[in-house]
């Protein structure tokens, strides 16, 4: 079975509730557990709060774009803004690195991403915005569609 889906929303964080539940409404579709259910949910609420607290520094009438697509038991999650971008990626996917520790982030936003995850990659540049682009083959599917 294949499926996708798409949402915009202002980049507020009421907002961040919105995109976990659509996600995980979205997903159920192909029956995940209770654990890749949260691990999904999880890593949206991350992203989406990437992208309005960083991405575009908490101004409230910017657009985050959500995607979601389902293929077989695979997942695919893009969540894309257009805002500041990050300059150095790969500081940026340190455990424990935050740009906002006077904001009492603790920098494991990515980290938890590439753990519940199977794949994560991070498309962005200064001024370019950011686009993440994440991966999961749901193990309670695989069994049914391959
Ligand atoms: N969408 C984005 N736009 C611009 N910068 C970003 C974006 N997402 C992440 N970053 C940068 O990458 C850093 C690491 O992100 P990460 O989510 O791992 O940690 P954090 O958001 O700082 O803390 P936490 O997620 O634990 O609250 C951020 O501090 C920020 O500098
Ligand atoms: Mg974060």
């Amino acid at each position: 079975m294949r499926n996708e889906m798409t949402i915009e929303f202002l980049s507020v964080s009421e907002n961040e509730s919105l995109a976990r539940v659509a996600v995980a409404s979205f997903v159920s579709q192909i029956n995940p557990t209770m654990e890749e259910l949260t691990d999904i949910k999880t890593v949206v609420s991350e992203a989406v709060t990437n992208a309005i607290i960083h991405g575009y520094q908490e101004k409230v009438d910017q657009k985050v774009r959500l995607m979601c697509s389902i293929d077989g038991g695979e997942i695919e999650i893009t969540i894309q803004d257009e805002g500041e971008g990050i300059e150095d990626v790969e500081m940026a996917r340190e455990p424990l690195y935050t740009s906002k520790p006077e904001w009492e982030r603790s920098g494991m936003g990515f980290t938890i991403m590439e753990n519940f995850m199977d794949h994560v990659e991070i498309t962005s540049g200064p001024g370019e915005g950011t686009t993440i682009h994440m991966k999961k083959q749901l193990t309670s599917t695989k069994a049914l569609c391959n």
